[in-house]
């Protein structure tokens, strides 16, 4: 029988601070609808910014991400490292974790990002690709995955995660994450579960259209907490 691995032994984040808003982003839309590429183009996340990818799929370790290389790993160990010494500067950095989109792939993952977590340094922006994939459960989400949103934001994490479809999100991270990057959908149930949940008119949701169905432009609604949150807005996702 395999041995099972020795768990890691990683620090702790540090220096817990009330003063970061929450700003986990959860971006849903079928396939085609422009995720991947709202999270490229608009500046949900800032140029300049601290980033570090979840990757199975290798959407961002294959080009520049907002003008600067991504470096790309496949092993943890030299992930972590790299991680851990970009944290020790303030300047922006983009490391990409190619790795299977499996439970424990993200649980080490996470496990890694919550460590470097500092709320005294420049937020760390976490882009986890196929979450829906990787979580077991669409309840809670638990493991260290779940702590990235339950407790990243005093650490300055801010964790950005997309989805197909309402029913693959877990209910920590849709409670969690107080924007919602929203494009062409799949299913009534959906257009239902995204206005309930955040109060937007079904009509509004109906009528967005994927980049597949629109020439390449994806159409979005960018939903935020208060009044008057809702903005609209389209991403170019011509090549
Ligand atoms: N000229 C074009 N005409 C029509 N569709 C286009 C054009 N250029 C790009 N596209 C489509 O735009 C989409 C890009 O969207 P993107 O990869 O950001 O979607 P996504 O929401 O991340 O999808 P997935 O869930 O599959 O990862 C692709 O499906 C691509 O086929
Ligand atoms: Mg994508």
């Amino acid at each position: 029988m395999a041995k099972k691995p020795k768990p890691l032994r990683l620090p702790l984040p540090k220096n817990s601070n009330q003063a970061h808003h929450a700003a986990h982003t959860a971006y849903i839309a079928a396939t085609g609808g422009g995720k991947t590429t709202a999270v490229k183009k608009l500046d949900l996340i800032q140029r300049g910014a601290q980033v570090v990818f979840f990757d199975p799929y290798e959407n961002y370790c294959r080009d520049k991400f907002k003008g600067q290389n991504v470096q790309r790993f496949t092993e943890f160990a030299p992930f972590a490292h790299a991680l851990v010494s970009a944290r020790k500067h303030k300047k922006g950095f983009k490391i990409a974790l190619v790795k299977q989109a499996t439970h424990s792939n993200l649980e080490t993952f996470s496990s890694i990002v919550w460590s470097v977590g500092d709320g005294n340094k420049p937020l760390l922006n976490v882009v986890v690709e196929e979450l829906a994939t990787c979580s077991e459960t669409s309840a809670k989400l638990k493991g260290k995955s779940g702590e990235l949103w339950r407790g990243g934001r005093q650490f300055g994490l801010v964790v950005h995660s997309m989805f197909q479809r309402m029913q693959e999100v877990p209910k920590t991270v849709s409670t969690q994450s107080p924007r919602w990057w929203v494009g062409g959908l799949s299913s009534s149930a959906d257009v239902e579960a995204i206005s309930k949940a955040r109060g937007v008119a079904p009509d509004k949701l109906k009528n967005l259209k994927t980049a597949k169905q629109n020439n390449g432009i994806a159409q979005y609604l960018l939903i935020e907490e208060g009044i008057d949150n809702v903005k609209s807005g389209t991403v170019n996702c011509k090549n």
